[in-house]
């Protein structure tokens, strides 16, 4: 059986799809990690119709910890796409290259070259960074899933952007507090095109896609209301109204900050993982693996709201 089959005939048997198969609720805990974030989900299966409540307690805990571990999920594409879309509408990546065949909402995160070319996009996540951040819609959360691990290395690692705000010393508030600043896909583009087989030329119309873009420095998450530094190593480019030197210096203190070893959680996957953050409370980082290691990911990214 192809690939392609097998994803459609998943589609058609999608279990998340009533009437086939009626919502039951699942017995499940939602676990704190020992970390400045994040919680893991034990005991939920995601290939079963997930009922309101649950979905209730989800989304609730999602906002809580930011960070949501789903251990042993043994989903299609399909599953994560429907899954994914009880929060919201789903972005396509601008790098439609790197599209799962038969499923364009998911990105593949790979490092995998076949025939020397490669399946996905390899340095994903290679700077801190919130995730569209450059669209004038960024990205509410994203979830990923683990299809094929290294041995070694491929940790993803998750900044706390509320904490960072929460201690930033009072002298870089009041310096930052309702500035805004502006977001480029193309910041670092041609800087990771030198260096990895994985960023190929951009057409006009992908350009066209990411022009450039103003964001508010400190956010206030629309959900929560809680206040959060927003503002990247990877699309933020400059601070609106300020010299370059100085935008430069604030946008580097800001950085060095926000990452700080106590705002971080380090996930070290396990098998069949589905890791789903909240990008409007979180920078992050994928930590990358030796390079004769396969490693495969599916991505699926919600649209978010205009940041306030
Ligand atoms: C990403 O930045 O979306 C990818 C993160 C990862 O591959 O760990």
């Amino acid at each position: 059986m192809t690939t392609a089959t097998t994803l459609s005939l998943a589609s058609a048997a999608h279990p998340l799809s009533p009437p086939s198969l009626p919502a039951t609720d699942q017995d499940f805990e939602i676990l704190p990690l020992d970390a400045p974030l994040g919680a893991q989900i034990v005991g939920l299966d995601l290939s079963r119709p997930l009922s309101a409540a649950a979905f209730a307690r989800i989304h609730r805990a999602h906002l809580d910890y930011h960070v949501l571990v789903f251990r042993e999920q043994r989903i299609t594409p399909a599953q994560q796409i429907a899954f994914s879309r009880r929060f919201g509408p789903l972005q396509i990546h601008v790098l439609h290259q790197f599209q799962l065949a038969g499923h364009p909402e998911i990105l593949i995160v790979s490092n995998v070259l076949e025939n020397g070319k490669p399946i996905g996009l390899g340095d994903a996540g290679h700077f801190w960074h919130s995730d569209l951040s450059y669209k004038e819609k960024p990205s509410l959360g994203s979830l990923l899933h683990a299809q094929e691990l290294p041995e070694q290395g491929g940790d993803t690692l998750f900044a706390n952007m509320h904490a960072a705000w929460e201690t930033l010393p009072a002298e870089l508030k009041r310096a930052v507090e309702g500035r805004q600043a502006e977001h480029t896909y193309l910041a670092r583009y041609a800087e990771l095109q030198q260096r990895s087989p994985w960023r190929p030329n951009l057409t006009p119309e992908q350009i066209a896609q990411v022009k450039p873009v103003l964001q508010p420095v400190v956010r206030t998450h629309p959900e929560t209301g809680r206040k959060a530094l927003f503002v990247s190593e990877h699309f933020t480019t400059r601070i609106v109204g300020l010299p370059e030197d100085e935008s430069r210096a604030l946008l580097d203190a800001l950085f060095a900050h926000s990452v700080k070893p106590e705002h971080i959680y380090r996930h070290r996957w396990q098998a069949h993982d589905l890791v789903f953050w909240d990008n409007r409370s979180l920078l992050h980082l994928a930590a990358g693996c030796p390079s004769h290691m396969r490693r495969v990911m599916y991505r699926t990214t919600i649209e978010g709201d205009i940041p306030a």
